[in-house]
């Protein structure tokens, strides 16, 4: 849907009810035709915490002191894949911090063990990586890619993520587009609600991810870490009180929404943020107002502890059988299905049939 700037503002400003409903109705009335019932499951496997960046909001930024840090095996890896197909989930979702020290030709490794053992997609989110390290990670057989750009507002972007120490950051957009050509399915992202976001700032990044022609769009509302600087002193880095975001599950749902409208058929995810902070309801209400993907945590439970993005994070104690149960239910109690397969991007498809029609 061609929506300009000034009318997604205007929506993710609206506060009257009933015009509200009508967002939701069409944003679910849009996600039915494009991606249909099936919510996609995906295992996430957070397996090394450590991380050398200094961001402004994340309970891992490298100077956390208080961060027990980990690095899973291959054996601890490949188990939570097998278990991640056990469950019936299509996809394992590989995530770390940006860990300087990451042997990128061992993760090839893991990750075509994975794909050779369990049949499923892998997707990565390991942060910023040099392209020699993206090529060889794709040729191992990694489907996808998550990369968030976090904010499309320059000077607020550069304010909450230092260059790392002794170096400076990749340009996430040219990395995302890199990624496109390597043939990954690309997925990015935003949070909402970060001090010194503002109403504009959160309408470009709707317009970026239709820029940006995305597969995979993740969207959730910032939640203070008390030991980072921005959950230490939100009101130094705020917005003017009015143009401030607020970090809402409702805002969280007007993104998802627009977000819907603007890119119909990518995977969109009721995040772990949302539903941190919205619990089950904040994750149902995602479902119902745009999203189509959700990724249980898979991670074995003495690493999951540690895995401190923000404190209090859902599914921190959940065993992994038991929430996969709850899980379906509530999927299946809003009228939705549960994925089977790899729940690949609809855009990818099209691509790939646009381009063997050209050859
Ligand atoms: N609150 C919400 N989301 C966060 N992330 C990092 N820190 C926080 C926080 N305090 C998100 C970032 C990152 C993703 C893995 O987690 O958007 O890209």
């Amino acid at each position: 849907m061609r929506l300009a700037l000034d009318d997604i503002l205007s929506w993710l400003r609206e506060d009257d009810e009933t015009r509200l409903e009508a967002l939701w109705r069409l944003a679910d009335d849009v996600r039915a035709d494009a991606v249909g019932p099936e919510v996609h499951l995906r295992g996430l496997v957070e397996f090394s915490n450590c991380c050398s960046r200094h961001c402004l909001y994340c309970g891992l930024r490298a100077p956390s002191g208080d961060v027990s840090r980990y690095r899973l095996n291959e054996r601890e890896i490949v188990a939570s894949a097998l278990l991640a197909r056990e469950l019936g989930y299509g996809t394992v979702v590989l995530q770390s911090g940006e860990d300087r020290f990451l042997d990128v030709h061992w993760l090839a490794h893991v990750v075509s063990r994975i794909k050779r053992e369990t049949g499923a997609a892998v997707t990565l989110s390991i942060g910023e990586r040099a392209t020699g390290e993206l090529e060889a990670l794709r040729r191992a057989g990694a489907d996808r890619y998550l990369l968030r750009f976090e904010t499309s507002n320059p000077d607020l972007y550069a304010r909450i993520h230092p260059a790392p120490p002794g170096g400076q950051g990749r340009d996430r957009l040219e990395m995302l587009r890199l990624l496109r050509t390597l043939d990954y399915e690309v997925g990015s992202g935003v949070m909402v609600g970060i001090p010194g976001q503002t109403w504009t700032d959160l309408a470009r990044d709707i317009e970026r991810f239709r820029e940006l022609e995305l597969d995979m769009i993740g969207v959730g509302p910032y939640i203070p870490h008390p030991g980072t600087p921005l959950g230490r002193a939100p009101g130094e880095h705020a917005a003017p009180p009015g143009d401030q975001v607020p970090a809402t599950v409702d805002v969280t749902c007007r993104v998802l929404a627009l977000t819907r409208l603007v890119r119909p058929m990518a995977n969109l995810p009721a995040t772990t943020a949302v539903t941190t902070l919205g619990d089950t309801d904040g994750q149902t209400l995602a479902l119902q107002r745009g999203a189509n993907v959700v990724m249980p945590n898979i991670t074995p439970r003495t690493a999951r502890r540690e895995y401190t993005i923000y404190p209090n994070k859902a599914g921190m104690h959940d065993d992994p059988l038991t929430y996969r149960d709850r899980l379906l239910e509530r999927i299946r109690r809003i009228g939705r299905v549960p994925g089977t397969g790899r729940g690949d991007s609809r855009y990818r498809r099209s691509r790939r049939a646009a381009s063997s029609t050209a050859s």
